[in-house]
């Protein structure tokens, strides 16, 4: 038996377009993945996120169905097109949805953990320019204030952003995600964009809600050169992780992006892009750090022998398109792999925690969190109605266990959110992919708690794993 420590926090993680459904419902309108599920090829089957898990109308049952499951804090995000719909004027009845979801959680004593822009933009706003316009991160000011007045003081952990890397050069430079665009340029000037929306948006809360705890959750990676003794693998994992972790990190700890990645990509778009006081804004302190891990890679600019399965939008591609890792290949090390084909690697946690802790969030004293972190299996029915999910159990303990490994090595880690509490949209894999401890059968709505929910509650309740 391994305790968690006294003060461990242990959550479950969702997102608005991802669970929500009642897209046309209250008042909302198009965000881009609305938009962009309607484009031939974009998402598999084409499956949009117009009724999803119908968590707009099911949130009781879902609060009531965590609390029993032991969870202490509960990851969700708003919809800018709820709140905002088009990005224009406040929808009062959108804001309502989540304080009626506020008021709920506080009754079952579950922490409310709000992120602000889980990859949702009004589609109305893209069509303006998208996170390629400065104009946009003038609206996010808006729509956060928004949000936080509403809910701020009932929340006691705001994030402004989810995983920026996705919402920039997966979707702008990858065209993988919504809006779909391939296009250097735009990627690197949304990833500013979004790191300026993040910077802008810590001050709105601390405005508006002084005694929330402030933050960002960026999706880290751990580059490992397949060869530590060769310079051009080094180089390699230099390259990824400048493109990655860097681009992110050192403008927000830093207030200030890292030189190798100015030579490297500077001149393609993103030194245009910055005007005098946007890397003060960026770097304004926050109080924590969440980290999404989900695997590292081995990486090289030799192609591996044998090519990786890429057989999906979002595949494990790591250097071309994106810019400052063009030309780097990720090499397969035999782990076993998830349904994403991403390698199970709970010790790159480990790894990752300690150097986030040593280089950044140690020395700004800013508390570190793993805000996501989990696996999508092909879950089977069995007959007796339950989902006997035992790779998913063993996945939640290993990374569990990863942490604790961190903690023992001096690393205060203050808590882990699942991804995800119930199977969702899983974005360009629309349903086919499910990360949930609970089972949603698409047909009915019914829930069913799988056998690593059941895990899930168990270490709730013993504070051991
Ligand atoms: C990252 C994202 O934040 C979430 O939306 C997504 O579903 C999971 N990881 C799994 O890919």
């Amino acid at each position: 038996m391994r305790q968690l420590p006294e003060d461990f926090t242990l959550g479950v993680a969702t997102a608005a377009y991802q669970i929500e459904g009642a897209a046309t419902e209250g008042g909302r309108t198009d965000s881009i993945w609305d938009a962009f599920a309607r484009v031939p090829g974009a998402v598999i089957d084409g499956h949009d996120g117009a009724v999803a898990c119908d968590h707009y109308h099911r949130y009781r049952d879902d609060v009531r169905l965590m609390a029993d499951m032991g969870v202490q804090s509960y990851r969700f995000s708003t919809s800018w097109s709820r709140v905002r719909p088009d990005g224009g004027d406040v929808n009062e009845e959108g804001l309502d949805f989540y304080r009626r979801l506020v008021d709920e959680l506080l009754e079952h004593d579950i922490a409310p953990w709000l992120t602000l822009y889980h990859w949702d933009l009004p589609q109305a706003l893209e069509a303006k320019g998208g996170w390629t316009s400065r104009d946009t991160v003038e609206r996010f000011v808006e729509y956060a204030t928004s949000v936080v007045e509403a809910v701020g003081d009932r929340v006691p952990t705001i994030t402004t952003l989810n995983e920026p890397w996705c919402s920039s050069f997966l979707s702008y430079t990858a065209g993988a995600h919504a809006p779909g665009r391939r296009s250097v340029r735009d990627g690197l000037v949304a990833g500013h964009h979004l790191l300026l929306a993040h910077g802008l948006g810590v001050d709105v809360i601390r405005g508006s809600a002084p005694d929330a705890w402030v933050g960002v959750t960026l999706n880290l990676t751990v580059a490992d050169p397949v060869d530590p003794s060769s310079e051009r693998d080094r180089d390699a994992a230099r390259r990824i992780d400048g493109q990655f972790n860097r681009f992110f990190l050192d403008p927000i700890f830093r207030g200030a992006y890292p030189d190798d990645l100015m030579e490297d990509v500077g001149h393609l778009g993103l030194a245009d892009a910055i005007q005098p006081n946007d890397l003060g804004s960026i770097s304004a302190p926050i109080d924590l750090l969440g980290v999404n891990y989900y695997h590292g890679d081995a990486v090289s600019y030799e192609p591996p022998a044998v090519p990786l399965e890429q057989d999906a939008p979002t595949s494990r591609e790591v250097g071309s398109p994106y810019p400052a890792a063009d030309g780097v290949h990720a090499h397969p090390r035999g782990l076993p792999v998830t349904s994403m084909g991403w390698e199970v690697q709970p010790e790159g946690l480990t790894r990752l925690l300690q150097r986030v802790h040593e280089e950044y969030a140690g020395p700004a004293l800013v508390d570190l969190w793993v805000t996501e972190n989990g696996a999508a299996y092909d879950d089977v029915v069995a007959e007796d109605g339950a989902v006997h999910d035992g790779e998913r159990v063993q996945f939640l303990e290993a990374h569990l266990g990863a942490i604790l490994d961190a903690v023992d090595a001096g690393v205060p880690v203050e808590g882990y959110f699942y991804w995800s509490m119930m199977d969702n949209y899983e974005w360009a894999w629309g349903y086919h992919k499910r990360f949930g401890l609970v089972r949603v059968d698409y047909e009915t709505q019914q829930r069913t708690l799988k056998d690593s929910a059941l895990a899930f509650q168990r270490i709730a309740r013993d504070r051991a794993l």
